[in-house]
């Protein structure tokens, strides 16, 4: 692929999504992008920059951006944020008027499993009905599949306590799907964190993990600005920056880089 050809692409995506290709990246897009080419006749990756450089490109510019996400996630990633988790809602639902919901936000969400482990976290406290979880990813699939709630044995196994599966799936051929109650704690919506985010409302607790790793400095700066911005007054950020752990008494906003 011509170095024209590639900054085409990566100019693309940098500006629909915020997600940076740096040179070294190069060698993912002919097999991310392999699918989208056939489908489209298209013999090359330079033939697929010349056809994005078109007036009428959008679809394609879309399907393209999407494909080269990465959406690895897996239930109570990393343990931590969770465990933070469980000693934030009691805090904050003793807080706020039993009436009000407590509003969580699942930034960049992809499959759904880290909204659903809230969902858990909720329903161990006894916090269930109080909650009322928004999952977002720029991924139409990803939200399709967070939607469904539907996951492989593979995906079960990665990160959730065998009683946790038990208790919240059932076995539906091969796979497992979400109780009808956990799946009705949550929405999941396609939105972009490079969007205006005031329409979504306010949040009592914000997860932003795994996604700004691949934005520059300027972008995460501007997301992490506008999510701070949607976050109630008391409410807590998890994010992922190394090296600011938040203990029970620490800070509500737990960015972990
Ligand atoms: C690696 S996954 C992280 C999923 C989950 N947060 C976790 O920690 O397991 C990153 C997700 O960010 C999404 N993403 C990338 N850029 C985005 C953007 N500008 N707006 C919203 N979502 C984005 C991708 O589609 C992908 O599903």
């Amino acid at each position: 692929m011509s170095a024209a050809g590639f900054e085409t692409i990566a100019a693309l995506v940098r500006a629909r999504s915020g997600i940076v290709l740096g040179a070294d990246k190069a060698y993912m897009l002919d097999t991310r992008l392999g699918g989208l080419m056939r489908e489209h006749g298209l013999a090359n990756l330079d033939a697929l920059a010349v056809k994005l450089r078109a007036v009428g490109s959008e679809r394609l510019a879309s399907a393209v951006t999407e494909a080269l996400t990465t959406n690895e996630s897996f239930f109570f990633r990393d343990g931590k944020p969770f465990d933070h988790l469980r000693r934030l809602l009691p805090r904050l639902a003793a807080a706020r008027p039993a009436t009000q919901r407590l509003r969580v936000l699942s930034a960049a969400c992809s499959t759904g499993q880290e909204a659903y482990s809230v969902a858990m976290v909720a329903e161990s406290l006894g916090l269930a009905a109080r909650l009322e979880i928004l999952g977002t990813d720029l991924s139409q699939e990803v939200v399709r599949r967070a939607r469904e709630g539907l996951y492989s044995q593979f995906e079960v196994q990665r990160g959730l306590p065998v009683q946790m599966l038990v208790k919240h799936f059932r076995q539906e051929g091969g796979q497992w799907r979400i109780s009808p109650a956990l799946r009705a704690m949550a929405r999941f919506e396609t939105g972009n964190l490079m969007a205006d985010l005031r329409p979504l409302g306010t949040f009592d607790v914000i997860f932003c993990r795994n996604v700004l790793i691949y934005f520059d400095a300027p972008t995460k700066t501007r997301v992490l600005s506008g999510l701070a911005d949607r976050l109630a007054p008391g409410g807590g950020t998890v994010s992922r920056r190394r090296g600011n752990g938040a203990g029970p008494d620490g800070p509500l906003r737990d960015h972990r880089g």
